[in-house]
């Protein structure tokens, strides 16, 4: 075999979208062994744990993972899933590329951004408590180190990429230590990158009000941990939704790719889901795996799929009734 990925199918929609994604890499002749492994709700079954021990080793060893979503409970229960496993395997940066699709019509058609979001610290790390029963606190992380780091991840990607511009959305009026740091940083490791690359930064608050009005002015943006979080989910709103967004993490030596969308219990096991994002997300896993030919096959199929735009291809929420299976069905047909 020439490559090995890890799978992890996870919850709800998961195994739908990521058996999808593994059958049409499979269909596009890429010779993988995958290493099938436990994660989220359904690991507990097996393995007593959301986040077993030899599933992260098992990524860390191999560098390389194509995952589904994973639920977390809601105001109770195990903490979450994702941010331990980003947290394990020092996964820092979330790329999420937010682009209009062919056949996908929406308000905008000149949407092309990349998010790029922290991923280790900030509200999401996590620690909170109650003070006394009626009180409760979350702390909000910020460490010059991992602001520096992240920073430095934007400004090469966009070198690498050719983008014009990197843009923070910060709410250092209130938050004036935390996101003032993570603008100093930002502003100083930019000083490296002047004249290749723009530096802008807006109040997050008035950057989703422009975002929405005219996302043609965002080129990368970079955000901390929760407002990366948000901002993803509506910047998919603005190209189709969050069936059409895929995503990757990075660390050094370590990454895991997996579409932007929750485990969607509401659609979950019925045949229901879009499996695009996490398709998607399998093109940007060739795309780092350095098969490329492959990565542009597929992603041709699925613009072909698109561009035909017969309902009976597409799944329901961009407009279409077919079921997954359909739909990886139909772009399979069109892989050349
Ligand atoms: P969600 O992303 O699962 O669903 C939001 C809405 O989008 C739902 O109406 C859902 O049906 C729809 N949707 C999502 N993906 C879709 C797809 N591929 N095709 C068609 N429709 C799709 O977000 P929600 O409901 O807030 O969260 C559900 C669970 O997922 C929670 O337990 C949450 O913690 C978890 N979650 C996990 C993530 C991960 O593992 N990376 C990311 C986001 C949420």
């Amino acid at each position: 075999m020439a490559h090995t990925v890890c799978l992890l199918p996870g919850d709800g929609i998961g195994p739908e979208v990521v058996g999808a994604t593994k059958r049409v890499i499979e269909a596009a002749g890429v010779d993988i062994e995958w290493v099938s492994l436990p994660i989220g709700e359904t690991a507990i079954e097996f393995c007593g744990s959301v986040l077993p021990e030899r599933t992260i080793a098992a990524i860390a060893g191999h560098g390389i993972a194509l995952k589904g979503p994973v639920t977390t409970p809601i105001g109770r229960g195990h903490t979450s899933v994702n941010v331990q496993l980003r947290k394990r395997l020092k996964l820092f940066a979330a790329v999420r590329p937010v682009r209009n699709l062919p056949g996908i019509k929406t308000r905008f058609d000149n949407v092309d951004m990349v998010i790029i979001r922290e991923n280790t610290e900030g509200l999401y790390s996590g620690i909170e408590n109650e003070i006394i029963p009626g009180v409760a606190q979350s702390l909000k992380i910020a460490t010059e180190e991992a602001c520096t780091r992240i920073a430095r991840f934007a400004f090469d990607y966009a070198v690498s990429r050719e983008r014009q511009k990197v843009t923070v959305f910060h709410k250092a009026n209130i938050m004036k230590m935390s996101d003032g740091l993570f603008l100093r940083c930002t502003q100083k490791v930019h000083r490296d990158y002047d004249g290749r690359v723009t530096y802008d930064q807006l109040i997050i608050d008035n950057g989703c009000m422009q975002m929405v009005r005219d996302p043609s002015r965002f080129d990368i943006l970079l955000l901390e941990n929760l407002y990366g979080d948000i901002v993803s989910d509506m910047a998919a709103g603005l190209v189709g939704g969050l069936g059409v967004v895929p995503g990757a993490n990075f660390g050094v030596g370590c990454a895991v790719f997996e579409p932007v969308h929750g485990s969607a219990p509401d659609i979950a096991r019925k045949g229901l889901a879009n499996p695009l994002a996490c398709i998607m997300s399998g093109v940007m896993m060739l795309r780092h795996m350095g098969e490329n030919q492959a990565a542009d096959r597929i992603r041709d199929a699925y613009d072909a799929v698109l561009t035909e735009g017969d309902p009976a291809h597409l799944t329901a929420d961009i407009g279409g009734r077919a079921t997954t299976d359909q739909f990886t069905e139909a772009l399979i047909r069109k892989l050349t």
